[in-house]
């Protein structure tokens, strides 16, 4: 009988117990989906920010003509690294209505044509500093 007594107090500890437990559980979830909600919007509005500096336009770009613009570009272009702002804005510009341009402006056509005034002033300040 004493057996039993104390089994079925010891259930009922650990019952008790793993209420407590989940009740702790629970807390935690609800934080952390409090926090969560808090990050996202913050996030996309950083991510929104960046999409319009230089250096993250210049991220396309770097594929071809290296992270400091110290590649020639399919090993055909100049390197642009120490161009000045105002002679990388000419050839985006050039490059987008087709008055500057070698064998291959027809790649740079279709970069320099998803540029607006505003990218390609950013742009050119940024490599002109690299
Ligand atoms: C797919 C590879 C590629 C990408 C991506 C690319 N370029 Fe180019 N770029 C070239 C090539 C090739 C040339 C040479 C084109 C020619 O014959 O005039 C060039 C030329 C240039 C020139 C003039 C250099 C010269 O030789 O007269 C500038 C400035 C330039 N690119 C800037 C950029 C910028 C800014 C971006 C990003 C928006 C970019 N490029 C993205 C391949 C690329």
């Amino acid at each position: 009988m004493k057996i039993l007594l104390s089994s079925v107090l010891v259930l009922f500890l650990v019952g008790c117990g793993s209420q407590d437990e989940n009740k702790a559980v629970k807390k935690v979830e609800e934080t952390k989906i409090e926090v969560k909600e808090e990050v996202v919007p913050k996030e996309k509005k950083i991510i929104t920010n960046v999409a319009t500096t230089g250096k993250s336009l210049f991220a396309t770009c770097s594929s071809c003509h290296g992270v400091n613009a110290e590649k020639k570009a399919l090993g055909k272009s100049q390197v642009i690294k120490d161009w000045d702002a105002a002679k990388i804005a000419k050839a985006l510009n050039g490059y987008k209505d087709g008055t500057y341009g070698g064998a291959m402006k027809g790649i740079m056509k279709g970069q320099a044509s998803k540029l607006s005034k505003e990218d390609i002033e950013k742009l050119s300040k940024y490599i002109s500093k690299l």
